[in-house]
């Protein structure tokens, strides 16, 4: 088990991962993803160490999760080795099937930060290599930690990783801002291309992906990507033309450039399939606010159905959802097998004054 990363690598190259997304990522959503791309692997949101050791919900409701989601992979956030460990042992249960923790030391909030936790560890060294070390200890799954270049710039990026290394680490992602930068100023890559030269353990980006095409033009030595926003959108940017011989369902037409480009008519099935492993795994009222903000990100690039993104938005039901689906594809049946994201689908070759 300690040596997933190794066998990853050997199985499929280079690598990609759903970033963990708190409150989006949830199992719907990484149910849809492993649909498109079987090949990723996904992070869970993060979640509190401490309301996971003490929470019966968490326990009964965000660790169980389906064999489609496999291999998954759990991250937590706290302050101090001791909580770490004991929600270590707990993820660690074989009835929870997880693949390995991830220690989230990304998270840049001042609010958290202060208290300790996050990126905070950034700036507590001895605390950040006794929480992994602590954890690697305790338990049978591979520890891997989620950070950033630095919490300000007078720290040391490759000190850090070798520290995390030295403690057992068998991952990092690093996010290429520091702390204090939290989403402003330009990613930088150079550091973390550097940090790989010095370590044995495989480095992740995370930043700025928008596909696997992308991500192939940048990634030099490092091992793997990491995406979030790109995937709310386009769940398909995992996905490269080699794929298409490991998929049969792939169409090779719609890869232009290398980058998948799907057809209305699966955008508006995986739409449809989205809206209903979400209603499976959550209830109903919390299903209809959750699901309207994914539902208009998929015709993001189809501007002409903004009548239909406005009953989306306000759908109350499963079955409402359908009925509005199944009307787009009813009066857009003549372009079902174009593809919304080249913007083949315009005002003029839908006759629309
Ligand atoms: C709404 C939102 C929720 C996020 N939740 C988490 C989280 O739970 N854990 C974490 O480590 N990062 C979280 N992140 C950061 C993302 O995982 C990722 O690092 C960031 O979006 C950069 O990747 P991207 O450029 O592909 O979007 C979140 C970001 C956003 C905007």
């Amino acid at each position: 088990m300690k040596n997933f990363w190794q066998e990853q690598i050997k199985k499929y190259g280079k690598l990609c991962m759903l970033a963990p997304m708190d409150g989006y990522g949830d199992s719907a959503y990484r149910q849809v993803i492993k649909k498109i791309a079987p090949h990723v692997l996904c992070v869970s949101e993060f979640y509190s160490a401490d309301w996971l050791v003490h929470s019966k919900f968490l326990k009964d409701e965000v660790l169980p999760h389906t064999k489609q989601e496999n291999p998954l992979i759990m991250q937590i956030f706290w302050k101090n080795p001791e909580m770490f460990t004991k929600a270590a042992k707990i993820i660690e249960q074989e009835k929870y099937d997880m693949y390995w923790i991830d220690v989230n030391m990304w998270c840049p909030a001042k609010k958290v930060v202060r208290s300790g936790h996050w990126s905070c560890l950034l700036i507590n060294e001895q605390t950040a290599f006794d929480i992994v070390k602590a954890m690697d200890e305790a338990t049978k799954l591979p520890i891997s930690v989620k950070t950033r270049l630095s919490f300000d710039w007078w720290q040391d990026l490759i000190k850090f990783g070798l520290w995390l290394q030295k403690a057992w680490a068998k991952l990092l992602t690093v996010h290429g801002r520091t702390a204090k930068q939290a989403y402003t100023w330009i990613a930088n890559w150079e550091p973390i291309y550097k940090l790989k030269e010095e370590l044995n353990i495989p480095v992740v980006w995370n930043w700025d992906i928008q596909n696997y095409t992308d991500w192939i033009k940048k990634v030099k030595n490092l091992d793997w990507f990491m995406i979030w926003r790109a995937s709310f959108w386009n769940p398909w940017c995992f996905i490269w033309e080699k794929h298409t011989k490991e998929y049969d369902w792939l169409d090779e037409n719609n890869f232009i450039d290398w980058v998948y480009h799907p057809t209305l008519a699966e955008i508006l099935e995986m739409m449809e399939f989205h809206a209903k492993v979400l209603v499976e795994t959550k209830w109903e009222k919390k299903w209809n606010l959750e699901i309207r903000k994914h539902l208009v990100q998929y015709l993001k690039n189809f501007p002409w159905v903004k009548v239909y993104r406005k009953r989306l938005v306000t759908t109350e039901s499963f079955e409402n959802t359908k009925n509005i689906i199944s009307e787009i594809r009813q009066e857009f049946k003549d372009f079902l097998n174009k593809r919304p994201g080249l913007w083949e689908i315009t005002k003029e070759s839908l006759g629309i004054e």
